[in-house]
């Protein structure tokens, strides 16, 4: 990443709800951010974050999965006719191939629900509650081709109740999500 006084183009990648999306275009809107969303890519048409992508008139494509090589390719060519400095996801549902974290060759970084390395995957929460965890958060890391592997840029925790079931926990680490993720965004592009 070259270093320059405006923002950064990141672009966000979604399946689904897109809370984690709408936070980081709240807070890139911000005078203080590094970072504006120019581009939301999804690869499910019914995705609501997409609903918010328009609302908030980022440029959105939804690109269909059936082929990873053909997804992957033209997602790689939008990403440099947005100029793309860093790709976010948030939710993103599929596993990026090696050979496009080498050929997009800026940071890729990812936000999941748990202080990893404990538990990687789906089910976060419930596996937290079934191993009657005291704590469980949230964490943003840069994405290698491991599953939710790569090197921890942020993390933050949350205590889990007694009384806490998947939701209560979900709802309170969402929360942490959404605060930490732009902070992970300004400290790797701070970094640069
Ligand atoms: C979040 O919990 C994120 O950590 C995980 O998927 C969920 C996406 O939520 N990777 P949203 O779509 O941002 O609301």
């Amino acid at each position: 990443m070259e270093k320059s006084l405006g923002k950064k183009n990141i672009a966000v990648f979604i399946s689904g709800r897109g809370s984690n999306l709408k936070s980081l275009i709240k807070y890139s809107n911000k005078k203080r951010s590094l970072f504006k969303v120019v581009l939301v890519i999804s690869n499910n048409l019914n995705a609501k974050g997409l609903l918010i992508a328009n609302k908030l008139k980022i440029k959105n494509h939804c690109i269909e999965y059936s082929n990873k090589k053909n997804f992957e390719n033209q997602v790689l060519k939008l990403t440099k006719k947005y100029k793309i400095d860093l790709i976010c996801l948030a939710g993103f549902m599929k596993i990026l191939s090696s050979k496009f974290i080498r050929k997009f060759s800026k940071p890729i970084i990812n936000i999941h629900p748990s202080l990893l390395p404990k538990y990687k995957g789906l089910n976060t929460h419930s596996r937290a509650i079934k191993n009657q965890d005291k704590y469980s958060g949230a964490t943003v890391h840069i994405v290698n081709e491991k599953l939710d592997s790569g090197k921890i840029i942020i993390q933050e925790k949350v205590k889990i109740l007694k009384k806490d079931k998947e939701k209560t926990l979900e709802k309170k680490i969402l929360k942490i999500e959404h605060k930490i993720y732009p902070k992970a965004i300004t400290k790797l592009l701070s970094n640069y």
